[in-house]
């Protein structure tokens, strides 16, 4: 079973920030703001794919299930308060995110049905603790707006804490093995296709990219350290059938973050 879920707050002001806040970077910095777009319209998402199945998990567990959707339901308000920012800035992402959001959750949800959706959810909280300990293991969050840069690694904090939830409701549900590979397999189609898109109608609306310099960037990123290999080989962990979220353990990671973040944490 998954560890004590503990909701924490950020302090943030929501104001402006650096046109590229992250590592002075376009590439580094739309990475963070295209999940800044799907974030909210994603965690709303899990939310209602596990609902469904709250009723076959015992009342200790349904405890940490309400701890996981205040989590997600307070990173969705700080995501929407930096999109609101990003279009004051100047970017279009309307567009973007109605299609995100017809393709997703008024059309896939609609036809993928309960467990298909639950099983994309575990998926997707798969993504998220993977990214979440990438970034906060290497230097990835350092080196920008210190602001933005607290608000990220306090999501990475609660991804870690929170990533064994959904996984559990899908055991307690009952859903197969083929079931949880294929929503593994439709959830890494749409968030490579999405954070793909996300990316690249960013740096069209820059002014003076050098597309150049962004792909070797990109180049360099998934090459050194061997984070592309990490990533392969974390997420084909996934399909091992003993797998399980907690059986990675990431508690110091966590434990030295929390340190790292204990003037900007407010208990809920
Ligand atoms: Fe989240
Ligand atoms: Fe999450």
């Amino acid at each position: 079973m998954t560890e004590e879920i503990i909701p924490r707050k950020i302090k943030f002001t929501p104001g402006d920030f650096p046109r590229h806040w992250l590592r002075n970077s376009p590439l580094y910095t739309h990475f963070c703001n295209t999940f800044t777009l799907l974030f909210p319209g994603a965690e709303s998402f899990f939310l209602r794919s596990v609902r469904p199945f709250l009723s076959d998990c015992p009342p200790e567990f349904r405890e940490n299930i309400k701890k996981f959707m205040i989590q997600e339901t307070n990173h969705s308000r700080v995501h929407l308060q930096l999109i609101s920012v990003l279009k004051n800035q100047g970017y279009r992402v309307d567009e973007f995110l109605n299609f995100y959001s017809f393709l997703l959750f008024d059309v896939l949800e609609k036809i993928l049905g309960d467990r298909m959706n639950l099983s994309l959810t575990a998926g997707f909280e798969h993504f998220t603790a993977m990214f979440a300990e990438l970034a906060l293991k290497g230097n990835l969050l350092e080196n920008g707006d210190p602001d933005l840069i607290a608000v990220f690694k306090w999501h990475c904090l609660e991804e870690l804490n929170h990533k064994s939830v959904a996984y559990d409701v899908l055991v307690q549900s009952g859903i197969s093995y083929p079931e949880r590979a294929l929503g593994m397999s439709i959830a890494l189609f749409l968030f490579s296709t999405f954070t793909g898109l996300g990316v690249f109608q960013f740096l069209f609306q820059d002014e003076s990219i050098d597309w150049t310099e962004n792909f070797q960037e990109f180049g360099r990123f998934m090459t050194l350290g061997g984070v592309g290999e990490s990533i392969l080989r974390r997420y084909l962990e996934y399909f091992n059938p003993d797998f399980h979220p907690e059986n990675h353990d990431t508690s110091d990671l966590m434990s030295r973050t929390i340190f790292e973040l204990k003037d900007s944490l407010i208990p809920y």
